[in-house]
């Protein structure tokens, strides 16, 4: 992870939407007088061209904010006094009851057109704030409907086990009958998820129901990821390595055995710094699992209770700040490792000859680890997706 390959003095050249070539200038040189007439040049002289950021992990589909609990925590309580008062998950899901898929979608692609122009180029998102049959796939559809509306690559999770919503609390075993019944048998019929995620956390969902939920979605073609060790050691990780995760999430609380676990499996594990920052969590051990040998993934965790913000420029900031990550390995953890942590490692996550042209070039800085260092500034000038140059917009197209 320590390692980030860099080329001084180099072009990259994008053809069809893929990276068709890349290396040192003086190699373009001669090859180039015969293309000059027919590609559109971008000089980045004083530049870095990043690959796009893949964000691994989101709860961008939202029907409403949640600042009010974000002053509730300020005066003194804590993520779940709020949650057993009502806030917490649950107020989400009853906001997005009440939201049509319309408002859902035009909603989102805001927060997508934002992610974006902050150099992202490809996002997961999980359902999670329908919690009965009508709304999950509700929110899958909205998913589904973004993916024809964005230009990034987005992959979609079904997180029907997020909570246990009001009307099943004093039975959560029929709430997991309907996820295992109902949900996934529809959810996998209709090609709504690649991936089924469940949070397992004390007051949530235990060990034995995530295995139980994702053995079932893992039988029905949907691949097991893990909202694990949050808030509390609860054996998600796990969880998720017995169930061939390809993720398991979150991870303020792992412990030495967890870390052990995750080194004899092909799960991701995957930091999300913004919420860990936002609730004041204890820090995850990252840089026990990178000199353990571990491949550490971050994301943004993006959604209106945890971590309201998606900007991957200060994630990677916040890893390397708050859990000593080099900017090297901050960098690679927010593009290849999250592109694996979401299936796309082929595709996404690096500048390699016929992935996508999915790239952002920053405004002119002295250094690598100048990025990180510049917490909170904007240093990215221009976003490429699909080997297109993405326009500002802050208003929805027509
Ligand atoms: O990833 N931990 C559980 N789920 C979200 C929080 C969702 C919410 O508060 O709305 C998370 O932090
Ligand atoms: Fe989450």
């Amino acid at each position: 992870m320590s390692q980030l390959n860099c080329i001084d003095d180099a072009f990259l050249l994008i053809e069809n939407g893929l990276i068709k070539d890349f290396g040192k200038m003086n190699d373009l040189k001669s090859g180039i007088q015969n293309l000059k007439s027919e590609i559109k040049e971008i000089d980045a002289s004083e530049k870095f061209v990043f690959p796009c950021w893949c964000d691994s992990h989101t709860h961008i589909v939202y029907a409403a904010s949640r600042e009010k609990e974000f002053v509730d925590r300020l005066k003194g309580l804590s993520y779940i006094e709020i949650a057993q008062r009502g806030g917490g998950i649950l107020n989400s899901v009853k906001k997005l009851r009440e939201a049509s898929e319309e408002e859902l979608v035009q909603s989102a692609l805001m927060r997508i057109n934002e992610i974006m122009m902050l150099g992202t180029g490809a996002v997961e998102i999980k359902s999670g704030y329908g919690l009965n049959v009508t709304d999950e796939l509700k929110m899958l559809h909205v998913i589904k409907k973004l993916k024809t509306l964005s230009p990034l690559t987005i992959k979609a999770t079904f997180l029907g086990a997020h909570d246990v919503p009001e009307e099943y609390k004093s039975n959560k075993g029929k709430y997991i009958d309907l996820i295992i019944k109902e949900m996934i048998p529809r959810i996998a019929e209709e090609k709504l998820a690649d991936y089924c995620d469940v949070f397992c956390e004390e007051g949530y969902f235990s060990k034995d129901e995530t295995i139980k939920i994702l053995q079932e979605a893992f039988g029905h073609g949907l691949i097991p990821k893990v909202h694990a060790e949050q808030l509390s050691h609860s054996g998600g990780i796990e969880a998720g390595v017995e169930c061939n995760a390809i993720s398991v999430d979150h991870l303020e609380y792992t412990n030495d055995n967890d870390i052990a676990a995750l080194k004899n499996s092909s799960t991701m594990p995957t930091i999300l710094p913004g919420a860990q920052f936002f609730l004041q969590l204890p820090y995850p051990p990252a840089r026990k699992m990178i000199d353990a040998g571990l491949a550490v993934a971050i994301a943004s965790d993006y959604n209106p209770g945890s971590s309201p913000s998606g900007n991957m420029n200060l994630v990677v900031a916040l890893a390397c700040i708050q859990y000593k990550m080099t900017p090297e390995e901050a960098i690679n953890a927010a593009t290849i490792n999250s592109a694996y942590a979401m299936g796309l490692s082929q595709s996404h996550g690096s500048i390699a000859k016929g992935k996508k042209a999915n790239v952002f070039i920053t405004k002119e800085i002295p250094s690598l680890a100048f990025l990180p260092y510049s917490f909170g500034s904007n240093l990215i000038e221009t976003v490429i997706i699909n080997g297109k140059i993405q326009p500002a917009k802050n208003k929805l197209p027509d």
